[in-house]
């Protein structure tokens, strides 16, 4: 059991708690929290500040105990500065990392810049710190699945190549990503394999990290995508797949429920598709594109 006591002198008693970050205040991170995250400290961190707000009051309004920080994904520095706030509150026990961007959000430097390059440094420099007995999610797509298998070099490189030189791999240079869906599944992949890569830094010290690779969600994102360029192809996705619907952020908390708790202890380094099916028709059903 992690002490919920810090004495800094003999006066003074700081109240410490076990404490989650969230990077990504949207409608998944938040479920996930509501889920995971009762009688900690919560540190939501998010690029927009009004999201982490929103969230945080909806949060604290409803007994939990958290606080809002703005924050980039993109930028090492930030994540340290958010790590550093976690830490003043007691030990880091969790990490839900739902930030990242889409497709018809953001470019393709954006993209590779966030989703990928951000991800893997947050796994990183939490992995540092976690706690013994601590856990991860991270979340990743179907995005990631519905992809052509890369080679296994190509695998290697994206789960162990170094944090600062993982952009100047040739397969993420701008010649070799058709567009902004193409980068998104390549740091989609990316996530899966830094959480192979990952998981056996985060054994070392007794804690475990997973991946979940969500179809279709109804957030925010979702629905940019909904009305998107992409609009049609996600709406026939979700019609035509075995659930014949979008999914919720709390059916994706169920997963994470499992992962991040007692009856996941054997499960690390691993990743989940809650799709709906989709991927599965996408390549053996009606999904399937024509060619
Ligand atoms: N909704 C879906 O259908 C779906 C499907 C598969 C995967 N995902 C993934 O789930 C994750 C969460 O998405 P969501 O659907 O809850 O979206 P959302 O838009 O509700 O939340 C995403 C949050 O990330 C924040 N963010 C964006 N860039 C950031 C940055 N650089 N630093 C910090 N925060 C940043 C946004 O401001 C937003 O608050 C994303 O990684 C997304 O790719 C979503």
């Amino acid at each position: 059991m992690i002490s919920t006591e810090n004495r800094l002198d003999k006066k003074e008693v700081i109240p410490m708690k076990n404490v989650m970050i969230l990077t990504g205040a949207g409608q998944i991170g938040m479920a996930i929290a509501r889920r995971m995250g009762y009688g900690m400290k919560i540190v939501i961190g998010d690029k927009k500040m009004e999201n982490a707000q929103r969230i945080s009051r909806t949060m604290n309004e409803a007994g939990f105990d958290t606080v809002a920080r703005e924050m980039d994904l993109s930028s090492r520095d930030s994540i340290k500065a958010l790590i550093a706030q976690a830490q003043s509150y007691g030990p880091i026990t969790m990490l839900v990392n739902a930030a990242g961007v889409s497709p018809s959000q953001a470019p393709i430097e954006a993209i590779l810049k966030v989703d990928l390059y951000g991800t893997a440094v947050l796994l990183e420099e939490v992995g540092k710190v976690i706690a013994p007995g601590g856990v991860g999610v991270t979340i990743s797509s179907q995005s990631g699945h519905r992809m052509p298998a890369l080679t296994p070099e190509e695998d290697e490189q994206l789960a162990c190549t170094p944090t600062e030189e993982l952009l100047k791999l040739d397969i993420l240079q701008p010649e070799n990503i058709k567009d902004t869906l193409h980068a998104y599944q390549m740091a989609k992949r990316c996530n899966e394999k830094r959480v192979m890569a990952e998981s056996v830094k985060w054994g070392e010290k007794g804690a475990r990290v997973n991946s979940i690779s969500p179809g279709i969600i109804v957030t925010p994102l979702a629905i940019d995508e909904f009305n998107g360029p992409r609009g049609d192809f996600y709406k026939n996705m979700f019609a035509k797949c075995p659930a014949g619907r979008p999914g919720t952020a709390d059916e994706v908390a169920n997963v994470a429920e499992l992962l991040m708790g007692p009856k996941g202890a054997f499960i690390t380094g691993s990743d989940f598709l809650i799709d709906g099916g989709a991927t599965a028709s996408y390549f053996y059903g009606p999904l399937k594109p024509e060619t």
